[in-house]
């Protein structure tokens, strides 16, 4: 796993139109110059914007959302390894850190039903945050992403999941059904990447909402949308320059809630916290 020396400043996002060459994720965003701040529609299901989770107030859009699914990164290489991707220097130091920073997020949403994919190496830590967040019912799925490497698919909800057992789909496919099946009124994801719940929810015919670090990844869900004949349109310019968003402080982590030998035998101690948590 890369690691990545934290700086303590925070320097601004390098110009999207200048990626870092291995991540220009095509010629999306020359078609829809996404910058952060503004927001944008799709085919008037969907609003969207590129937001950095530390920066407040989320766009108040977001808290429309009676659902979330969200495909955080798993590990802090992973986080860094985006932040990369995004071409910024402002690596985090902590994954805990961006957990508890994206929890609040969630909590400031307060959705009825959450849905967190998740690795093998924090799912134990996000049932944890889920049932911390106020859900009473916290399942969990053994599924697999792009079709083969496994992970965790966690729904936090105030009732428990009746609708079809996701044991063994591949995430792609889960948000497809979930899009589609799930009893909400606005579909929601904080970390949107290159917009698979925005398709799906699209594709369903069903509103939805999202926000993204990298302009250049959120830019390929409008790409994809306006390629399927929608309508993609910029509905509000980003703040004026002196405008500035508030940087969230965040606190270090403190004693991890687990002793670390506990996540060796993962399986039990996810079985120990299968079904609704008290
Ligand atoms: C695993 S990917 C999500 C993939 C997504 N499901 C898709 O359809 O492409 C995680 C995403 O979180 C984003 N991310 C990382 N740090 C973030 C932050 N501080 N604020 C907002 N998004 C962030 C990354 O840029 C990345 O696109």
């Amino acid at each position: 796993m890369a690691t990545h020396k934290a700086t303590k400043a925070v320097k601004a996002m390098s110009d999207p139109a200048n990626p870092p060459a291995r991540w220009r994720y095509g010629d999306a965003w020359e078609r829809f110059p996404m910058r952060a701040g503004e927001v944008w529609r799709a085919s008037s299901m969907g609003t969207v914007a590129v937001h950095n989770l530390f920066d407040a107030p989320l766009p108040g859009f977001m808290r429309t959302a009676d659902t979330l699914f969200i495909d955080p990164p798993w590990t802090l290489g992973n986080l860094n390894s985006f932040y990369t991707k995004a071409g910024r220097a402002d690596y985090q130091a902590d994954y805990e850190v961006f957990a508890r920073r994206l929890f609040a997020c969630i909590a400031e949403i307060a959705p009825q039903v959450c849905y967190l994919e998740i690795g093998a190496q924090y799912a134990t830590q996000a049932k944890i945050h889920l049932h911390d967040a106020g859900y009473g019912c916290v399942e969990c799925w053994p599924v697999t992403y792009y079709r083969k490497h496994p992970c965790w698919l966690l729904r936090g909800g105030h009732t428990a999941h009746t609708g079809r057992d996701f044991t063994g789909m591949d995430e792609e496919r889960c948000i497809e059904v979930i899009a589609r099946e799930e009893a909400y009124d606005v579909l929601g994801d904080l970390c949107m990447g290159r917009g698979l719940v925005g398709w799906y929810a699209y594709r369903a015919g069903r509103p939805f909402v999202g926000t993204e670090l990298n302009p250049r990844r959120l830019a390929c869900l409008l790409d994809r949308v306006a390629k399927a004949d929608g309508v993609v349109e910029r509905i509000s310019a980003a703040p004026r320059k002196n405008v500035r968003a508030t940087r969230v402080r965040t606190i270090e982590s403190n004693t991890p809630v687990l002793q670390p030998g506990v996540f060796d035998d993962q399986s039990g101690i996810l079985a120990a916290l299968d079904g609704c948590v008290p």
